[in-house]
């Protein structure tokens, strides 16, 4: 019997019916909610692949039993562009080309905004922790850890623009 499951997707109160509360958000999200900007990895909460943002931390939507989510506030990749344009960790990835087959990018994206939505100024440690909880096959890392800089940077300059 399908189980009903109301929680906050992207800033919307969602509700849904799920059969199984032992499934994972990371399946709600890609084969019933159509949001495959998440990816998935490896299914085991290694990769970092299928990172979104659970009540502001960042968690493997692989873990994330769907039976626990009731009430709470999940955010994804989906959220981060609207009509202001990207986010500022999204173009820091853009301008130092912090992506090349772009599979890791969505979990880098999501751990970092989680990051800089509780620290706004990290140190050069937290950033390599970050990051370092994401596999990348393709780019090394470096351009990648630039990516992380230049959105640090880059979110500070928009805050003080703001005051
Ligand atoms: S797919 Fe979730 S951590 Fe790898
Ligand atoms: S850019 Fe290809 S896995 Fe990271």
């Amino acid at each position: 019997m399908a189980v009903p499951l109301r929680f906050r997707l992207n800033h919307e109160d969602v509700e849904v019916h799920v059969q199984d509360p032992a499934s994972t958000l990371l399946d709600l999200l890609r084969n019933d909610l159509g949001l495959t900007g998440t990816k998935s990895g490896c299914a085991i909460g290694y990769c970092g692949a299928c990172t979104v943002i659970v009540d502001g931390r960042a968690v493997p939507s692989c873990l994330q039993l769907v039976g626990l989510l009731e009430g709470r506030e999940v955010r994804t990749i989906e959220d981060l562009s609207g009509p202001d344009g990207l986010d500022p960790v999204q173009t820091a990835f853009v301008t130092c080309a912090g992506m090349q087959c772009g599979f890791c990018t969505p979990g880098h994206v999501m751990a970092l905004r989680a990051l800089l939505d509780q620290e706004p100024e990290p140190d050069e440690e937290r950033l390599r922790q970050t990051v370092d909880g994401n596999y990348c096959r393709c780019t090394g890392y470096v351009k990648i850890l630039d990516s992380a800089r230049e959105a640090v940077s880059l979110q500070k300059s928009l805050t003080g623009e703001a005051r």
